[in-house]
């Protein structure tokens, strides 16, 4: 899958695993599989459904969601160790096509403090690890942990030997979310011009947003010749989040160009109910002004911006809210709103203008604004009605 198209970016989507993973309460089988059925209507082409290794539990819910989906390529991740990848197996055996995802650590504070164990051991594990699931199915991704803090050199070795071994996506973490665009694109430049098997891979990217970079630094990586993003619903994942999967896709389809043609699968009209049931799921709220899916990212407060907004979306919207799945945009009634903007929304209730005078409404919904915060469509309304001596008590 992805190679054959050159300018495909595959999706490939860990919300059942590293942003499971962050969950104060793991998900129910029932849960997980309710979450892939939205992913695959999302068109996601790989989704990353658990480790399952890691608790019997989560072996089943592997298993049931491999059997029940079909349009999506499903995964499971494994260690570099037998025991693991079996696990995978024992997971996905039924499915007619599934992935195993296998991965070691490679930065020297992994590989010395935390593995304790030199790099060619740990080439060694990586390069058994990947012929192992290639005994079980030709779909192998292998992924080079913290690779955002590996020493090229090492990071170019491992790369080449675990394509040498049968790896088919070689994935490049920024585990610990450390790496700025340009260094991050640099990596996958220089794995470019410097592994001489590189082409018999899928390059994929995995990013975390500990320092906000990951969105930003997976484009660049894509710019570089990346073409598989690993990312989820709503940017949930370890610590501050991995990449969001619609933060990275509606950049690819809005700067197209940019991004010397790319594009994704995904059906970017469901991207609102995927945030919402992974939101409602997980228990995770998205803030209001998260790009994309945040409440407030299509709504408008200031009467400068409603008033262009009025006239031309386009003056402050670079998305219509449709493209993502929401109805329409809002308009926040505050004490900021202008003349403008009431009367839109009057004019929208069913009010003509000679019915009422602008001038007085507008003055009173600025008190009430100034007292009350936010004010709504039954506030304007009951302002029409009411005198000025009733509005005081
Ligand atoms: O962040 C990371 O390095 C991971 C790997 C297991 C891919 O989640
Ligand atoms: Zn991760």
């Amino acid at each position: 899958m992805g190679i054959s198209d050159k300018n495909r970016v595959i999706i490939f989507d860990t919300t059942l695993r590293d942003g499971e993973q962050a969950l104060q309460q793991s998900l129910t089988a029932k849960q997980k599989l309710q979450i892939a059925l939205c992913l695959e209507q999302l068109g996601v082409d790989v989704i990353e459904a658990g480790f399952p290794i890691s608790s019997p539990g989560d072996l089943q819910s592997v298993r049931e969601i491999g059997r029940t989906i079909k349009n999506s390529t499903i995964c499971g991740l494994s260690r570099a160790l037998d025991k693991d990848i079996d696990a995978c197996r024992d997971a996905l055996h039924e499915t007619d096509h599934y992935r195993i995802h296998t991965f070691i650590a490679t930065s020297d504070v992994h590989v010395k403090d935390k593995l304790k164990k030199g790099f060619d051991d740990v080439v060694e594990m990586a390069v058994r690890a990947v012929k192992r699931a290639r005994n079980y199915t030709d779909d192998v991704e292998f992924s080079c942990e913290d690779a955002g803090r590996t020493p090229i050199d090492h990071l170019c070795r491992m790369v080449e030997n675990a394509i040498k071994a049968g790896a088919t996506t070689i994935n490049i973490p920024d585990t610990v979310g450390y790496t700025l665009p340009y260094e991050f694109g640099s990596i996958i430049k220089t794995l470019f011009n410097r592994v001489p098997n590189i082409d018999q891979a899928v390059i994929s990217v995995h990013c975390h947003n500990d320092l906000g970079m990951a969105t930003a630094n997976s484009l660049s990586a894509v710019m570089e010749g990346a073409r598989q993003i690993e990312c989820t619903v709503n940017g949930l994942g370890e610590r501050a989040g991995n990449t969001s999967l619609e933060e990275v896709v509606m950049a690819m389809k809005l700067r197209e160009q940019y991004m010397h043609g790319v594009y994704t699968n995904i059906v970017t009209e469901n991207i609102a109910r995927a945030s919402q049931v992974v939101s409602g799921i997980t228990n995770e709220p998205v803030p209001s002004h998260k790009a994309i899916v945040g409440s407030n990212a299509f709504a408008h407060s200031s009467g400068i911006h409603q008033d262009g907004v009025l006239k031309n979306k386009s003056t402050y919207e670079i998305l219509t809210p449709q493209s993502v799945g929401f109805k329409e945009n809002n308009m926040h009634m505050t004490a900021r709103s202008g003349r403008h903007m009431i009367k839109a929304v009057l004019e929208k209730l069913g009010y003509r203008e000679n019915s009422y005078n602008l001038d007085d409404v507008y003055s009173r919904f600025l008190k009430l604004a100034d007292r009350k915060g936010q004010v709504f469509d039954y506030d304007l309304e009951a302002l029409l009605f009411l005198s000025h001596e009733q509005e005081e008590e």
